[in-house]
């Protein structure tokens, strides 16, 4: 699904570009679809920043939720989602100190421009993180939905439908096994994050590397998994999550629902 796959890129480079004018928040039960309702439930034995980031570029329309709150262990969260939220993501940040650094590193892991609130068009999560995304249908297309790992993992994580809908998942703990060249570490050195072969730059070049599907390996057919470092290490443990670029011909990364359902979601960290 071509627009999923191009907001995992996008996060790959959270730097600079102008700022495009923020809309307003949608409210209410306006428009042609009804409203979803969202659930994040943060199961880890340990506080998290989720985050929220709309790629504007391909949708405008956002939800009223903040960009970034704070979340207890076992603290549950609720929102509104407009019907048409088009390429949004959810994440969840790790061991924060807004005080002492605002802005990308604030945290250990997943930290964006913008601090506390990341910012709505520079404020994707800093890599190594894992992805909860969505584009919901209009129009009679399905709601598309995914936990990616391109861009590496930081928590386990899992997406269900009330509707009965597929479950999407990443509910294994990536950190303590991830092979050394990927670890990616606290400043007490204990590893938070598992980077993707992209982002470890492995191959050397990540413009034209097999790693990362880019240069002469940009289609799905010059960049089978095989040729990527360390898919299996997620993919085996995470089969039902996003675990390249071009994962959706593996048949469980890239997940469907009929938009006439209305689904609502819940993201549950560490389930
Ligand atoms: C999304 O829905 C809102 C509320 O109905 C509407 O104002 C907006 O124009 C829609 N955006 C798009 C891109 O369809
Ligand atoms: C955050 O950083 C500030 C400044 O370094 C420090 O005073 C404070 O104790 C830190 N807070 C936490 C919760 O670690
Ligand atoms: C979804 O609803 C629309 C409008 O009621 C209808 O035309 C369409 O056939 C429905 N799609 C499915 C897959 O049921």
């Amino acid at each position: 699904m071509t627009t999923l796959v191009v907001t995992v890129a996008l996060s790959l480079k959270p730097t600079s570009t102008p700022s495009p004018a923020i809309p307003s928040p949608v409210s209410g039960s306006t428009g042609p679809g009804p409203i979803r309702t969202f659930t994040v439930i943060n199961h880890c034995p340990f506080t998290i920043w989720p985050a929220l980031y709309t790629d504007l570029n391909v949708g405008k329309s956002v939800p009223s939720q903040p960009t970034g709150w704070e979340q207890a262990s076992g603290a549950t969260v609720t929102f509104a989602v407009p019907y048409n939220w088009t390429a949004g993501r959810i994440w969840g940040r790790t061991e924060c100190n807004f005080t002492a650094n605002p802005g990308p590193n604030s945290c250990a892991t997943g930290g964006c421009n913008g601090g506390f609130h990341c910012d709505t068009s520079i404020g994707t999560g800093v890599p190594p993180v894992s992805l909860a995304e969505w584009t919901l249908g209009v129009n009679g297309k399905p709601d598309f939905y995914d936990v990616s790992l391109v861009d590496g993992s930081n928590l386990p994580m899992k997406i269900t439908s009330n509707k009965g809908c597929p479950t999407a998942s990443c509910p294994v703990d990536l950190n303590p096994a991830c092979p050394p060249e990927l670890a990616y570490r606290n400043a007490n050195g204990v590893i938070v994050g598992c980077k993707s072969s992209c982002f470890a730059k492995l191959s050397g070049n990540p413009a034209n590397s097999p790693d990362c599907c880019s240069g002469l390996f940009d289609t799905p057919e010059t960049c089978p998994a095989s040729g990527v470092r360390y898919y299996r290490y997620f993919k085996d443990q995470c089969p039902d999550a996003y675990a390249y670029a071009y994962d959706e011909r593996s048949g469980t990364a890239l997940w469907t629902c009929d938009s006439n359902l209305s689904s609502d979601y819940t993201l549950v960290f560490c389930p």
